[in-house]
């Protein structure tokens, strides 16, 4: 969509109306009894998307994989791992999906490879194998360690040492994903063709995984020491100016989105931890790398009325022209929503993830408001909480990555009674699961369907204009979202206190759309307008 920044509201991209949601396809669906979901599983399971109101489904990786960092370690682009099933799977899915007017978006892992990947068993066989420079090998300091002072993100040094051919191979996650050497054209080559691989099937997008890291300095020079470092978690003690959101890597980006636009209708979105002003870059100055960088500043924020509201409108005010906006609120790397926020407040931030400017990405589950599970220390499997078991309490990703609860049966309906999942469920299952939730009319997935619902018959709420409003409430947020005539007023209480405001600015009266206890209707005055303690107010303006 070269032309995006001149779209007229006809013309917006399934991206960009769409909601995205991120299938874990470990843990969606079991349909042959080992414990792993999988891709047929996935295909049982449209129904339920269906009933979200959801646009594009992300999976996670799903390629061959040692799963030493469960799949995000790839040993081969163009296949289907066995655990999920086979390409014929994929293709079915992909055709289901299609036929429900659906989009599926693969996750793309381009920074590094699994060492059992041909490419790297030919690199490190000798230091004059052709594909040796595809990786990127360096030798030891003078004093036999490592050739800088570059850290792992899982922990420990981001370099191991090869006996055979006496050089460190550069792995910024675990020692089996060495970083492959984008300074070679060759490989930049090969990575497009995995992509072609994809789109010529029908793949209508890609998640690009860390796609800020993949270009690294050409000097190897030391980082270094972060003056800001909490004394947490030792990856953070550098400051990663040599690792990470190097200038080169804007023209890699353009290399794919020049692939992506070879086909109609197909985008990318990318990993990216950076702030505002370096994270705009992402979009390329002519609009020609990411159509999306996601934006994770949800995740991380203060959850705080006031904070938001000054994050959301800097957010907006720094997007370039014809940029698109989007937000996230959890994925699998991330400490789930209802953890973070509280059950509660839970239901407030989908709602403002559902009703802010941008492509909203959901996590699965936590429309039903699925909590981080507790995981005993022996079925720890994450490699950064195996790595440190210090800190495995923060860096481990295993409790936001539990089975999808569906029902009240034996292992929730993800696998078959008698089988043990591959990570345990959560201890709540049997009250918590879609089933339950879909029996009953205040739940928070019929919250999340009512709110999904909503937001996709409503050209306002897509693709709208954002004000904010004053609310003269420290714990209140509001907006209004506006399209021609239509207009709604978006007011959410992330405190704990009653409200009673005047926001007869904006209009005398207003009908309530949806709220998010599920049961106040009708219509509201607005210069004396209740807010109850963790209420969303979704009101629809004359
Ligand atoms: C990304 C993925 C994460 C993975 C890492 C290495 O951050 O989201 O799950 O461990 O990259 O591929
Ligand atoms: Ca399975």
């Amino acid at each position: 969509m070269p032309n995006s920044s001149k779209a007229s509201p006809e013309q917006y991209a399934w991206w960009q109306t769409g909601i995205i949601y991120q299938v874990y396809p470990r843990s969606f669906q079991d349909s042959n009894g080992d414990g792993i979901g999988d891709l047929p599983g996935i295909l049982k399971r449209l129904d339920y998307l269906d009933s979200l109101n959801t646009e594009a489904v992300w999976l996670s990786p799903i390629s061959p994989s040692p799963m030493h960092d469960f799949g995000y370690d790839v040993s081969d682009y163009c296949d289907v791992h066995p655990i999920f099933g086979t390409l014929a799977d994929f293709d079915r899915l992909l055709a289901a999906l299609h036929e429900r007017g659906k989009k599926l978006i693969l996750d793309l892992v381009p920074n590094h490879t699994s060492d059992e990947h041909s490419w790297f068993v030919e690199s490190r066989s000798s230091r004059d194998n052709p594909k040796r420079d595809w990786y990127i090998w360096r030798d030891p300091a003078p004093d036999g360690g490592p050739p800088n002072n570059w850290l792992s993100f899982f922990g420990g040094p981001a370099w191991s040492y090869d006996e055979q051919t006496g050089q460190y191979y550069l792995h910024q996650f675990v020692k089996q994903q060495p970083e492959l050497n984008y300074r070679n054209p060759e490989v930049l080559a090969a990575l497009l063709d995995a992509m072609r691989f994809w789109l010529d099937r029908g793949v209508d997008g890609f998640r690009v995984d860390v796609i800020w890291l993949m270009m690294k300095d050409a000097l190897f020079r030391d980082e270094p020491l972060n003056p800001a470092w909490d004394g947490i978690n030792p990856h953070a003690r550098l400051e990663h100016i040599y690792t990470a959101n190097l200038p080169e890597v804007h023209e890699l980006i353009r290399a794919m989105r020049g692939v992506l636009d070879d086909y109609d209708g197909r985008m990318m979105v990318g990993e990216i931890y950076l702030p505002n002003a370096e994270l705009m870059k992402y979009y390329g100055a002519q609009l020609d790398e990411c159509h999306l960088p996601f934006n994770f500043q949800l995740i991380n924020a203060p959850w705080d009325a006031q904070a938001v509201r000054r994050m959301v409108d800097q957010y907006e005010a720094d997007l370039p022209p014809g940029g698109w906006p989007n937000w996230v609120l959890g994925n699998h790397d991330q400490h789930r929503l209802a953890t973070r926020v509280g059950p509660q407040q839970a239901r407030v931030a989908n709602m403002l993830l559902l009703t802010l400017r941008g492509t909203p990405t959901c996590y699965y589950g936590d429309e039903i408001g699925m909590a981080d599970v507790p995981i005993p220390p022996e079925f720890i499997q994450d490699p950064p909480a195996v790595n440190q078991p210090e800190i495995a309490h923060i860096v481990g990703r295993d409790p936001e990555r539990t089975p999808m609860q569906w029902d009240s049966t034996a292992n929730a309906g993800f696998a078959p009674a008698g089988v043990q999942p591959w990570l345990p469920l959560a201890a709540d299952y049997q009250e918590r699961n879609v089933a339950a939730q879909s029996m009953d009319a205040t739940s928070m997935l019929s919250f999340f369907r009512s709110l999904t619902g909503l937001r996709q018959s409503s050209k306002a709420l897509t693709v709208g204009d954002y004000a904010p409003v004053d609310t003269g409430a420290g714990d209140v947020f509001a907006y209004t979202r506006t399209h021609g005539d239509e207009r709604y007023l978006v007011v959410l209480n992330f405190g704990v206190h009653v409200h009673l405001l005047d926001l007869s600015q904006i209009s005398a009266v207003a009908d309530i759309a949806l709220t998010t206890n599920m049961q106040t209707t009708g219509q509201v005055d607005l210069a004396r307008l209740e807010v109850a303690p963790n209420e969303g107010l979704l009101l629809r303006l004359p």
